[in-house]
């Protein structure tokens, strides 16, 4: 069976304080043998996350997949170990469309993770002009094959992806839950094709565009969507609480 996990991304959101205050308030809630939750925190709010946490996960929103060098302005896989820092969202298509990610350094990305015994957030997903053009399936398939690339089956226990169809984010538009759990179920069925029925079904799959205290728990009732990955309503304690009150 598996675990559930309610992620918020906060994305360049929140200062320290901001995050003192959010994890005084949420983190007692945030207890549950049904989910895991957690927050996705901008690289300066990490520290505070995780001296604040008891109960919810913390995740960087990236990082880089060399361990030190010049790459100036870059966070490396030890860096975030040395906090203490046990997840990591990668591959966000804000990062693929605004900072040239790519499968390839997203895969390199996910490796480098996965050996420090470390879990990445993989995201994945198709445009609106893919998803008219009927193209979902192709979209999904090559983001897959190219972000998890050799990767051992073994390992996808370790690994969350995350679908999020770009068109569902932030628009309040979010996909029907007959649209999430069919490109979720296909997500499964790609990483079946790639590593085989065990890995695709250890493997915990969320699903990400405009999720929201009133649409949650349709989404959770989905047998292939194993959680969310939640943007604007994971920035108030509130909706927050809310979204881990109806599932946990
Ligand atoms: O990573 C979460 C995200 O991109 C979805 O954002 O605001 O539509 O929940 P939002």
């Amino acid at each position: 069976m598996r675990e559930a996990i309610i992620v918020g991304n906060w994305k360049m959101n929140k200062n320290n304080a901001e995050t003192q205050a959010f994890f005084e308030e949420v983190d007692p809630a945030a207890v549950s043998d049904k989910a895991l939750y957690g927050i996705g925190a901008p690289f300066t709010d990490l520290k505070t996350a995780l001296d604040n946490a008891k109960n919810l996960i913390v995740a960087a929103e990236n990082v880089h997949f060399e361990d030190s060098g010049a790459f100036t302005g870059e966070v490396s896989v030890p860096m975030l170990e040395e906090l203490g820092v046990k997840y990591c969202i990668i591959g966000h298509s804000e990062r693929r469309q605004m900072f040239g990610d790519t499968d390839e350094t997203v895969n390199k990305k996910a490796k480098k993770l996965l050996a420090a015994g470390m879990t990445p957030i993989l995201c994945i997903g198709e445009t609106e002009e893919e998803y008219d053009a009927g193209k979902t399936k192709d979209v999904i398939t090559s983001q897959l094959n190219g972000s998890l690339a050799d990767i051992p089956a073994d390992e996808y226990k370790n690994i969350v992806i995350a679908y999020e169809p770009i068109w569902a984010i932030g628009t309040g538009k979010s996909a029907s839950v007959e649209i999430a759990e069919d490109c979720c179920r296909l997500v499964r069925d790609v990483v079946r094709d790639m590593v085989g029925e065990e890995a695709a079904e250890a493997v915990r799959i969320q699903y990400g565009g405009s999720v929201k205290p009133g649409n949650i728990v349709e989404y959770m009732a989905q047998p292939d969507i194993d959680g969310a990955l939640i943007g604007g309503a994971s920035l108030k304690p509130d909706s927050f609480l809310e979204i881990i009150e109806k599932t946990k």
